[in-house]
């Protein structure tokens, strides 16, 4: 066959081709492997040595023929395809909406949002800070110095050893944070993610979330830190909740608390409140003065409060789980339940 003829051919399959499907298939016949063109070029060292050139051009220029015909169809089919769905032929109103598998909020998000909510409406204010921190923001701003014993409290996760940088303990750095950025008086919250280098069980995991609270303005009192406490226990649990403050310590608050709720599930004892009746629930106390000083704030003139809530112990006891692994464990089969 001629190579005019075999020219001839493939352009009008390519001429005649309705569909993407076609066409690669007289690309595979013309261009691929064991293709025309192939089947020309390798014939070629076979030729006497006076035909090679034009038997090399004529491959070549069968080769530029079908591609520049090729992309010409497959414009024109894209063109006919995208007239067809603007026409709107072939589109029915009346079937349901392709709708993917949506997912839900992970039910971390929803209590967090909840008491953003609920606290934004009392008129504090929402801040984030940073999950890997300086040692200074992470304890030295909170009156933890470098040798002090409670560094102990919070075992640490050490970024490198000689930066100074560690992945934060508690969200209480953003205390200083936000110190430095808002001028008192003011009231904020600042939930997030925290680490330490823990035994992992049921209850304690090596990546939790915490909710801290800080307010300061003119004789703020340990009244004023019951009555927050209070509204916080009112809108996560939706009723009147009994409270008891026992002392606490933490370097960063004097006087410091450690606040137990009553326990919401039971009267007598039950497996949530270890049989005491009591749930500990949320560490707090009266901003120490060198946390105000090292926030820039004068504690002659400010006082404040604040508070750690422990956000994923929350909902464990808002939900019922019984595990704390659950979390952020990423089992589907758990999270679809929220
Ligand atoms: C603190 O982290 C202080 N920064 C809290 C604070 C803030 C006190 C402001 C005073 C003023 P603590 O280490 O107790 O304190 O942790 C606070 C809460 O985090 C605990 O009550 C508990 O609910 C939760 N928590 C602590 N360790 C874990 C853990 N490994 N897994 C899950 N939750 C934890």
């Amino acid at each position: 066959m001629s190579l005019d003829t075999l020219k001839a051919e493939l352009l009008e399959r390519i001429a005649q081709a309705t569909d993407e499907e076609s066409l690669r298939a007289v690309e595979r016949d013309a261009l691929g492997k064991a293709g025309v063109v192939a089947g020309l070029l390798a014939a070629i060292p076979g030729l006497p040595g006076d035909q090679r050139r034009a038997a090399g051009q004529g491959a070549n220029q069968l080769k530029s023929a079908v591609q520049e015909e090729l992309e010409r169809a497959r414009t024109g089919l894209e063109a006919q395809a995208l007239e067809e769905e603007r026409s709107g032929a072939g589109f029915d109103a009346t079937l349901p909406p392709a709708t993917g598998r949506r997912g839900s909020l992970h039910p971390l998000t929803h209590v967090q949002r909840e008491l953003e909510d609920l606290f934004t409406s009392m008129g504090y204010t929402v801040l984030d800070g940073p999950e890997v921190e300086t040692e200074y923001y992470n304890f030295e701003a909170l009156n933890i110095p470098a040798d002090h014993p409670a560094r102990d409290m919070q075992d640490t996760f050490f970024c490198k050893p000689d930066n100074h940088l560690v992945m934060r303990t508690h969200t209480s750095p953003v205390q200083i944070r936000a110190m430095e950025r808002l001028e008192p008086p003011f009231r904020a919250i600042a939930p997030g993610k925290v680490f330490r280098q823990e035994t992992v069980d049921a209850s304690h995991d090596h990546t939790f979330h915490q909710m801290e609270g800080l307010v300061v303005g003119k004789d703020v009192s340990v009244g004023h830190l019951i009555s927050a406490m209070k509204t916080l226990l009112r809108g996560i649990f939706r009723r009147e909740i009994e409270i008891r403050l026992r002392p606490g310590y933490f370097p960063f608050v004097e006087p410091g608390f450690e606040l137990d709720a009553r326990c919401p599930f039971c009267e007598t004892g039950c497996g949530v409140c270890k049989r005491s009746t009591w749930i500990e629930l949320l560490p707090c106390g009266m901003v120490h003065p060198n946390v105000l000083r090292a926030g820039g704030i004068d504690p002659e003139e400010w006082t404040g409060f604040a508070f750690g809530l422990g956000l994923s112990r929350l909902v464990m006891l808002r939900y019922g789980i019984d595990d704390i692994r659950q979390l952020l464990g990423g089992d589907l089969r758990f999270l679809e339940q929220f």
